[in-house]
């Protein structure tokens, strides 16, 4: 439950629709999944296996394995990872937050798309606002860690997720029934192969890493963490399946909403914060249903944001361990918050334009952090992963690990660490290069 909650989050419902909406919709969806067994199945089962087999967090993973240093600096890539994630990850919490006390004074009563759209730019501009919702998100999540409360969160979260995904099925079968929803699901489900690039293939490849949660160390910690007795195999499949589920459920729910509306598809990382509300108001109860949506959204993504938080707080605690200055957990969480609080703050200033030198190559920090995390950082995390558990880790203690069902045990191994061995990097590779270089 603690890795579906990880795993389950903004990526599902706010990017998985916007990334498909800009890269073609069927297609995309086509591409996603074949990238979801292909390289999410067995990419959660390398760093879940990382974790349970050496029994710690990113840091001491590595070198407890290989017994040396030499794939220490994976651990500083992934720490880094984390921490350009949250930089954009918090502000988009911070939206969601923004959008829930709209829902409990109803701002967007009787909006159209268009002013919908007026009101997001509106919050985007607006500095001191998206900082506030932003940093409680922040604080909200260093409280949990800092109280120890993870367990708690993860209990409450067996109760909502099932509420969530109640909740969406509800929507989806709305917004089904409203005029030319047709034309949505066109747009979703029929694969237009000539919109088929390079980019789009990259993009569904960043976006499987991203939404499973895959390239920043954090099953790793989870893995650590699993009872001895729990099959990563069978773990991995209903962790890969329920993300999946949840954002292909997104993308019903947005899309024949996006044509029944008038929203252009490719509007970008604003597109659900468009539709949503005017769903939302289509319900009946739809004041109850925009407060239980959006509270149901906010901790969805604080349960996501709990993991990252955590990767690097344990590393920092870990780092600082060997030094003069050893940090407890405590001085570790403030650190870290402290060090995301800039991070996001600088990616505000960015998105609102002052100072002008935080908009690099005509992108702002927030486009940076988003598309260099899911497309160059996680696919490479990932990649070293994958080389590291295929090429460098012993092969007999992979097939004890995987299945606890004898007989089939040893044949998810075989198939698994060919996978890992040469399918995975290849493929990621050849993505990469090819993606990269046409990437706007
Ligand atoms: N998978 C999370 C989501 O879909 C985001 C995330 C990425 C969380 C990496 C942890 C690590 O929202």
């Amino acid at each position: 439950m603690a890795t579906a909650g990880s795993a389950v989050g903004l990526g599902n419902i706010w990017k998985f629709p916007y990334i498909a909406g800009q890269n073609g919709g069927g297609a995309f969806l086509l591409v996603y999944i074949i990238c979801v067994i292909l390289f999410g199945l067995p990419l959660l089962m390398t760093e879940l296996y990382i974790g349970k087999q050496s029994g710690k967090s990113v840091y001491g993973a590595f070198r407890t394995l290989r017994k040396n240093n030499r794939w220490q600096w994976l651990s500083w890539v992934c720490m880094l990872t984390g921490l350009v994630i949250m930089g954009f990850y918090f502000v988009v919490t911070g939206w969601c937050f923004h959008y829930f006390t709209a829902a409990i004074t109803h701002a967007y009563k009787g909006m159209d798309s268009a002013s919908l759209l007026d009101h997001f730019h509106g919050l985007v501009s607006d500095f001191p606002t998206m900082l506030s919702y932003s940093f409680l998100a922040v604080l909200l999540t260093a409280a949990v860690l800092w109280f120890d409360v993870n367990k708690g969160i993860e209990r409450l979260s067996k109760i909502l997720m099932p509420l969530l995904l109640i909740m969406m099925f509800l929507m989806a079968g709305r917004v089904l029934m409203l005029d030319g929803s047709n034309i949505g699901i066109q747009f979703f489900f029929q694969a237009d192969f000539s919109k088929l690039t390079p980019q789009v293939v990259l993009a569904a490849l960043g976006q499987c890493f991203f939404s499973l949660s895959i390239g920043m160390g954090a099953l790793i910690t989870y893995g650590a963490y699993m009872p001895k007795e729990q099959d990563i195999t069978i773990t991995s499949v209903q962790v890969a399946f329920l993300d999946t589920l949840v954002a292909i459920l997104a993308g019903i729910i947005i899309f024949p909403a996006v044509f029944a509306f008038g929203v252009n598809p490719a509007e970008g990382p604003e597109l659900v914060f468009v539709v949503l509300p005017e769903i939302l108001e289509k319900m009946s109860f739809s004041w109850l249903s925009g407060i239980l949506f959006f509270s149901l959204l906010g901790i969805a993504a604080i349960t996501s944001t709990i993991s990252l938080m955590e990767v690097v707080v344990a590393f920092a605690t870990e780092v600082s361990a060997h030094t003069r200055h050893p940090l407890n957990r405590h001085k570790s969480v403030i650190l870290v918050s402290i060090t995301v609080m800039v991070m996001v703050t600088a990616c505000i200033s960015s998105m609102t334009g002052s100072p002008s030198w935080l908009i690099i190559g005509g992108h702002t920090l927030f486009d940076w952090f988003d598309k260099l995390s899911s497309c160059v950082f996680m696919p490479l995390n990932a990649f070293a992963m994958a080389l590291f558990v295929g090429w460098f880790l012993p092969k007999d203690g992979i097939a004890h690990q995987l299945g606890n069902q004898p007989g089939i045990k040893t044949y998810i191994a075989d198939c698994y660490i060919q996978i890992v061995r040469f399918l995975v990097p290849l493929a990621i590779i050849a993505i990469f290069l090819n993606g990269l270089g046409l990437w706007k």
